[in-house]
């Protein structure tokens, strides 16, 4: 099982972070000096990922236009002597062989995943999450892929979540293999508390089989009236699919919502070399 392509789902209406969501992508929006979904690509990337499909929609046009070259900018950079920015700004065109595939109705996100079957094809693929970002000493995903290798099995990351929190997530019926990887047997999205299996829930990264397309063909909506991905993949772990949760070393920022943009925001300016002590002195003088 070697994991060489992921899928990106980033065609969601982004309503958490309105009114700036109205014409920008929340993906793209920036974390210090770099959009949101770069990390996201960077992570795939460190985790053997070639080949990314990002799921996107009419109104996200911007993603495609930043990985793309800016040979005007690039030329008046390195005229001016730039040359730090001029690399910056080819890396982020060079990250990885990227391809967009449109969801023409926001459906849910089982729904974006299933517009990735040509892409993926008989293979394994990673699914990342466009607005979830992780820190972590090795790449989550690639923490995901050595237990989905290991194991010959589907893969979900997962970390406990507070009890009152449980019902924002998928939650997780587990029973523990290793150290930090459990065998799944089923799942609820967004349970109730009657519905609730464990505090493990899924947090933003999966490895897949193609097995999940003929389900979520005929996956009806879910909570939400939405094509949830979980009701798939719920469906796959009943049908005997090997299938196991990660417990992920890392931290992980949803940043489609204010507070934890905000928190991802702090976190990273106050680790990079460029804002750390700034961010420590200004936050000092506001005590
Ligand atoms: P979210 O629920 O976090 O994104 O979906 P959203 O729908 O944009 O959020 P709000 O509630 O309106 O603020 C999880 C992921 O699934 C993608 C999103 O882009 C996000 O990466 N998604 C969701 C799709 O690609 N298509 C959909 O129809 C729904």
């Amino acid at each position: 099982m070697k994991i060489k392509k992921a899928v990106i789902p980033a065609a969601g209406l982004g309503t958490r972070m309105l009114p700036a969501t109205k014409t920008i992508p929340k993906e793209m929006l920036p974390l210090l000096d770099k959009p949101v979904i770069q990390y996201i690509i960077e992570e795939a990337v460190a985790s053997g990922i070639e080949e990314i499909l990002v799921i996107t929609n009419r109104a996200k046009s911007a993603m495609d236009d930043y990985f793309d070259y800016h040979p005007e900018l690039e030329e008046r950079l390195l005229r001016d002597g730039k040359i730090k920015e001029c690399e910056a700004v080819r890396r982020s065109a060079d990250l990885a062989e990227i391809f967009y595939v449109r969801q023409k109705e926001t459906k849910g996100l089982g729904h974006a995943i299933w517009r990735a079957k040509s892409f993926v094809g008989n293979e394994p693929f990673a699914v990342l999450l466009g607005d979830d970002i992780m820190r972590s000493q090795t790449p989550v995903l690639k923490q995901l892929i050595d237990a989905a290798e290991k194991y010959n099995a589907c893969c979900v990351g997962t970390q406990a979540v507070a009890d009152d929190a449980v019902s924002r997530y998928s939650s997780l019926k587990v029973s523990p293999l290793e150290d930090t990887i459990y065998k799944v047997t089923d799942m609820n999205e967004k349970p109730s508390p009657e519905e609730k299996f464990s505090n493990f829930a899924i947090l933003g990264r999966y490895v897949l089989t193609p097995a999940i397309f003929p389900i979520l063909e005929n996956t009806p909506p879910g909570k939400g009236g939405e094509i949830q991905l979980t009701d798939g993949l719920k469906q796959l772990c009943l049908s005997g699919h090997p299938f196991v949760a990660k417990e992920f070393e890392g931290r992980r920022y949803d940043t489609g919502n204010l507070c934890g943009f905000l928190e991802a925001t702090l976190d990273f300016a106050l680790d990079a070399p460029e804002t750390g002590d700034f961010l420590r002195e200004y936050i000092k003088s506001k005590a």
